[in-house]
């Protein structure tokens, strides 16, 4: 029964064994995932990239926002146990870099899926930062390094654009083979104001087929990062009880 249903879901990218969870993607799933091209990911052309930088900066809200999302991943790297090692994972325009590069010592790997976003970072960043960086370009489903290369992953604004439990999983997993120690990831979770009013919006939207952005309810999240054998260490919220951002500090099973 176990091994008909395993069959069944591995054709559907449902790789989950229910038996004894698999932690890890053999190198055929890995391929296959890597190649996997979300209507999403493909927003991030030249176009877009440059209007994605700017956007953090348009507006006294913007400001607002990407300055308490810094200080909240101070905190984050803080209860990561301050890494020697980070990947930012996406990086996109590295809006982290200066943080990240606070650690006069750390090891900084910053990589995304589009070479115009790695563009735009290289363009608007001193050279004295950049030389900190090493870049690459790389998909979260296939992450171009060795197993157990880096302490923590930086992961912000990802898993919220993807829509598929399946394709949390498989990213959780890469994340799990990756990393030595931690795992940060931000999502935007239910349980606050702006999930509630986002759901009802939702609901009377009945023509709108595709999201672009969803919110996943904690107790599913959670569920997702045991599957991938990462434990939750802690969390911060945005703004509690209002705004559906959260960050996750994920500790790798061993
Ligand atoms: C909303 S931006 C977030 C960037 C950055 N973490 C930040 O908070 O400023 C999402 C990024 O995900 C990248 N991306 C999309 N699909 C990806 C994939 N499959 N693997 C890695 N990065 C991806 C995009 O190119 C884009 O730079």
């Amino acid at each position: 029964m176990i091994k008909e249903r395993r069959v069944l879901l591995k054709k559907d990218f449902h790789i989950i064994d229910t038996a004894r969870f698999r932690l890890r993607m053999d190198n055929k799933e890995r391929e296959i995932m890597g190649k996997k091209d979300l209507a999403f990911s493909a927003k991030y052309n030249s176009a877009h990239t440059k209007a994605y930088h700017e956007k953090h900066s348009a507006s006294i809200g913007r400001r607002l926002s990407n300055w308490r999302e810094q200080q909240i991943s101070a905190k984050v790297l803080e209860m990561a146990g301050d890494p020697e090692v980070v990947l930012d994972l996406p990086c996109g325009a590295g809006r982290f870099w200066p943080l990240l590069a606070q650690k006069k010592n750390r090891e900084i790997l910053a990589a995304d899926n589009s070479e115009d976003m790695l563009r735009v970072a290289q363009s608007v960043h001193p050279a004295h930062l950049l030389s900190r960086i090493q870049m690459f370009q790389t998909s979260a489903f296939q992450i171009d390094i060795e197993d157990g290369r880096v302490d923590h992953i930086f992961c912000m604004r990802l898993m919220h654009h993807i829509t598929q439990p399946e394709d949390r999983i498989a990213i959780l997993r890469e994340f799990f083979r990756v990393t030595r120690e931690t795992v940060a990831v931000s999502l935007w979770v239910d349980g606050n104001f702006k999930a509630f009013k986002r759901k009802r919006l939702e609901a009377r939207r009945t023509h709108k087929k595709y999201r672009n952005r969803i919110v996943i309810e904690r107790s599913a999240a959670e569920r997702e990062f045991t599957t991938a054998g990462l434990d939750v260490r802690g969390h911060f919220d945005f703004m509690k009880y209002y705004a559906m951002w959260r960050i996750y500090i994920l500790q790798k099973r061993t």
